[in-house]
């Protein structure tokens, strides 16, 4: 859900044919459709965002997109593959390689391209791309970030019987104020803390903060390295990972201003895990999520909800696994029940939804104490109504931040600037 989302009115139509969106569909887009398929629109729109801060360059993204054809999944990833590969020969071209910029850039683009390629290709656990790919991701990547002016430093913090997978990212530069404000980063359903580093760090690095993304139980890399999927109680991960900051980059943490923020459904683990860690000083959710069963439940088709209410397992299970190999349904739903399946690791539909029951803030909400702020995108198509209800039970301490028209979408895909305006204008204000 990084990128993508959807509006509204094409959720609650899942069975409406992809592929040929409707004129009023196209109209309710604020920006030029992509792709007629919306799901693979928010995929592009996301790579072209990140083109904003190296990861991407626009007219290849957009070559890519004029040939994946809606609905298919393995040309999608096949057309990103491609493009990833010839990238990153570019980049292996010892004509290049003379020049850290075009090593950085060259490599963090092939690393976005494997990224968009992987979108695609959770429904078959056996199927060799979903490491291959993440393979070549995580080493353009790394290569990367190794050619920053200060390289990016990748750590591995274990928390009890797993490790949670992290990079810091330092903003000193030399000056005489050795420590900075910090900001911890955590995604969600299945964005990567690499798309992490495009969204938010770059921007947090020019405004002289440090970052440091991680990753859990479920995330891309805990999941693929170490075969486990999400747990509920996410603090499990946050509290070893501001451990490891405060034990190992104490000289750089102005602790006064260490702030954590959470992405997509990372807007409910921030939440939650926040609601447990007295040291983070503010939170940003992106958006606020109260109850992750509640809108995946809100998303999908009714056939669904009503088996899923009526405790029908085996017809629950069924009917979602007709829906995968139906054409007529929405990428938007197959794509959500095979990353679900994959992500929560359950090989049944009804697992999935059924785990997802233990992710609320309810019991918990009234344990934060800091300031909060919460995205509330217009054109949300997977949590609507969740930040309302974040904000009202935080009351006073929350600030709902609308972003609307072009930046109304899902985590503001395709309007990063404002996104990272908004969130350091806030930062400011609030820590100083
Ligand atoms: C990309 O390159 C790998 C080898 O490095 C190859 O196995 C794969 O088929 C290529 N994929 C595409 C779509 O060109
Ligand atoms: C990991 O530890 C937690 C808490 O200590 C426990 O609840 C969980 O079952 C353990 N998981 C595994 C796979 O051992
Ligand atoms: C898909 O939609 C077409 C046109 O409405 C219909 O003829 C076809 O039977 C549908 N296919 C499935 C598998 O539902």
């Amino acid at each position: 859900m990084k990128h993508s989302a959807l509006l509204i009115a094409f959720i609650l139509s899942p069975f409406a044919g992809i592929h040929h969106v409707q004129a009023d569909e196209q109209d309710e887009h604020p920006i030029l459709l992509l792709n007629e398929d919306s799901t693979f629109h928010f995929e592009i729109l996301g790579g072209l965002g990140q083109a904003l801060t190296g990861g991407g360059d626009i007219s290849p993204i957009l070559g890519a997109a004029k040939n994946v054809t809606p609905g298919d999944f393995d040309k999608f990833t096949d057309i990103f593959y491609r493009l990833a590969n010839e990238t990153k020969a570019a980049a292996l071209d010892p004509a290049n390689a003379y020049d850290p910029i075009n090593v950085r850039d060259t490599w963090f683009s092939a690393a976005s391209y494997f990224r968009r390629a992987d979108s695609f290709t959770h429904g078959d656990w056996d199927d060799p791309l979903i490491n291959q790919l993440w393979e070549e991701m995580l080493s353009a990547f790394d290569k990367g970030i190794n050619a920053l002016p200060i390289p990016g430093q990748r750590v591995k913090i274990p928390a009890g019987n797993f490790t949670v997978e992290a990079i810091w990212y330092s903003a000193y530069s030399g000056g005489k104020h050795k420590k900075c404000p910090t900001l911890i980063l955590g995604g969600g359903y299945d964005g990567a803390q690499e798309d992490m580093y495009h969204t938010i760090v770059t921007n947090a690095l020019v405004r002289g903060w440090n970052a440091l993304t991680y990753e859990g139980p479920g995330q891309p890399t805990v999941r693929r390295n170490q075969n486990l999927g999400f747990i509920p109680h996410w603090e499990r991960v946050l509290t070893p990972t501001v451990d490891w900051l405060l034990a190992n980059k104490r000289a750089e943490v102005d602790t006064k201003r260490l702030a954590l923020y959470g992405h997509s459904m990372g807007g409910y683990l921030a939440a939650r895990a926040g609601a447990f860690e007295p040291r983070v000083k503010a939170i940003l959710l992106n958006g606020g999520i109260f109850d992750v069963h509640e809108s995946y439940l809100d998303q999908s088709p009714a056939v669904l909800t009503d088996l899923y209410k009526a405790g029908q397992k085996d017809a629950f299970d069924e009917t979602a696994l007709s829906l995968l190999s139906n054409p007529n349904v929405s990428s938007q739903i197959r794509w959500g029940i095979e990353h679900g399946m994959w992500a929560f690791k359950t090989k049944s539909p009804y697992d999935f939804f059924h785990q997802t029951e233990q992710y609320t803030l309810k019991d918990v909400i009234s344990r934060i104490k800091v300031p909060v702020w919460i995205a509330d995108a217009e054109l949300e198509g997977f949590f609507r109504g969740q930040p309302q209800k974040v904000k009202e039970a935080l009351g006073e301490k929350a600030t709902l931040h609308p972003f609307t028209g072009t930046a109304g979408y899902h985590c503001q895909a395709g309007a990063l600037q404002e996104l990272n305006r908004a969130i350091f204008a806030w930062l400011h204000k609030t820590l100083g």
